[in-house]
């Protein structure tokens, strides 16, 4: 089976969050279930400078008003196939993925990832031709918004002589949906019943996510509780009904983690390698840890070394960690946070280390090998999410033994064992659970934590079952690859 996965980021070549690690591990997640998965991505500049000769497989005069050309090349240094949609006028600036220098959305978004969509729908079509031969594919996978056009493509206006092929959507996140204006419709080439309830239009606009939605085969989300959850107008963010209505084509798989990058035993990152029979050895991480974020060591007994690696946004709960942190340090704990996002809770961290010197280290910015160092160096890493399609810094503090304190929501509710009395009672508790993210919910979380953390025999037992959790792919690759071959059949 062959299948055409879109999206706007993989790892390792762009990354702005989760969605880059789950695309950029899916093509070694399928191939031992006899799929081959090609990667295509937007040729931004940090892409195409990974391009070594590359071969120019298709030029298209105008792609949604733009020229533009397709290249091959390799995904990563295994040699997972990689194409790049070069378009020079969408793609070649400065900036992030999605925003400019200042953090605006780019205002022709809707144009550079139709064009993405578009070209998906043309390859799916059979518009590349390899040694004379069409490229066959037998699934276009689209990621979030991003992508979201591919099936409203394949669906309305495909080209080519393979045709429609069969599409599936996966939601990474409801809150991101990727709408214009109506005045964006007529410059998308699609024909005009595709502006209709079950196609493009949303709300008198188009709505990219939500023509997705409707138009793809099957719709897949990253945990089975956020697939539950989008049923809800609280997590549906208007798309509820729609999700509602897509039933049995709904289907939740949990996102699994990449345990050549993520694994304590080979980690490169780390200052000590170790394993669940060698937890002793965490110790040096965590020195090293106290050292880069000017903690004081002397206090270790008190509490845990609480960690936190993610986007500064509403999202994450980072407002209620803020008002928490006072009751964090007065109970024992020390915070190392590194993140970034939203100012004003940017400030108000450094508010907090100026208050608490020793206790609480901040570090603004994105630092992947920090991240690691962190991980193997922390007690214990902080999710206060108010959402969470499915959340990947948890699966990494399992697997690390960096204990997941942890809101009670999509992802992290399916990964995570709550140290409640018949879980310490059977002897497989994993991290802790609460529900409310306020400050009441947090701070009685924090406060169990530091309670079980006195407690090192019940702590020790709990590091070493969240070590021996298998979150690799196996399973949701298996699970994908049964996904494609019922929609190609
Ligand atoms: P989301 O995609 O919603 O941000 P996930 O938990 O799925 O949340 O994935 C976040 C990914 O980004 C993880 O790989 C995490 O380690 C990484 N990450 C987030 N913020 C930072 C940061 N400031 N520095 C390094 N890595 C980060
Ligand atoms: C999104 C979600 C996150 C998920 C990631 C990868 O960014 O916010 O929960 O883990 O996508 O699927």
């Amino acid at each position: 089976l062959k299948v055409l996965s879109v999206a706007s980021e993989a790892v390792p070549l762009v990354k702005t969050g989760g969605l880059a690690d789950v695309v950029g591990a899916m093509p070694a997640a399928l191939s031992p279930h006899g799929v081959d998965v090609t990667t295509l991505l937007p040729g931004y500049p940090a892409v195409l400078s990974t391009l070594r000769r590359p071969r120019v497989l298709h030029s298209w005069p105008s792609l949604v008003g733009t020229p533009a050309r397709l290249l091959a090349g390799d995904l990563d240094d295994k040699g997972h196939p990689l194409f790049v949609l070069d378009a020079p006028a969408l793609y070649a600036r400065e900036g992030a993925p999605y925003t400019d220098a200042a953090g605006r959305d780019w205002g022709d978004n809707w144009q550079r990832f139709a064009a993405l969509g578009r070209a998906a729908a043309d390859i799916a079509g059979g518009a590349i031709l390899k040694r004379g031969k069409r490229q066959q594919f037998d699934v276009v996978h689209a990621h979030d918004w991003q992508a979201a056009l591919a099936p409203a493509y394949l669906r309305f206006a495909p080209h080519g002589a393979e045709g429609r092929r069969p599409s599936v959507i996966t939601i990474h996140n409801m809150a991101f949906q990727g709408w214009s204006g109506p005045e964006v419709f007529p410059r998308l080439g699609l024909p005009p019943e595709a502006w209709a309830l079950d196609g493009v239009e949303y709300h008198g606009g188009v709505g990219m996510l939500k023509a997705g939605l409707s138009c793809a085969d099957a719709v897949t989300t990253v945990s089975p509780t956020y697939a539950r959850e989008i049923r809800s107008a609280a997590f549906g963010m208007g798309l509820e009904g729609l999700i509602v209505e897509r039933g049995d084509a709904v289907h939740g798989i949990l996102n699994g983690i990449d345990a050549e990058v993520w694994n304590p035993a080979a980690d490169v990152a780390l200052p000590s390698r170790y394993g669940h029979r060698t937890l002793e050895r965490r110790r040096l991480n965590k020195r090293a840890l106290e050292a880069e974020f000017g903690l004081d060591p002397s206090i270790e007994g008190d509490g845990p070394l609480f960690i936190v690696v993610t986007r500064l946004t509403w999202q994450k709960g980072m407002d209620v960690l803020c008002e928490a942190i006072d009751h964090l340090v007065g109970i024992g704990g020390r915070l190392a946070l590194l993140g970034s996002g939203d100012a004003a809770i940017e400030r108000a961290l450094f508010d907090a280390a100026a208050r608490h010197p020793g206790r609480v280290g901040i570090r603004v910015g994105y630092d992947e090998a920090l991240s690691h160092r962190m991980q193997g160096g922390g007690d214990a890493i902080l999710i206060p999410s108010r959402f969470e399609p499915c959340g990947l810094t948890q699966l990494y503090g399992l697997a690390y033994g960096c204990l997941p304190v942890v809101a009670s929501t999509g992802g992290l509710a399916d990964t995570v064992i709550d140290a409640n009395p018949a879980a310490l009672a059977a002897g497989c508790a994993t991290g802790i659970q609460f529900t409310g993210v306020n400050y009441d919910g947090l701070a009685a979380a924090l406060s169990r934590t530091v309670a079980l953390y006195r407690q090192p025999q019940v702590w020790q037992r709990m590091q070493k079952n969240a070590m021996k959790c298998d979150f690799s792919w196996k399973a949701s690759g298996k699970a994908y690859a049964e996904l494609y071959a019922a929609l190609s059949a």
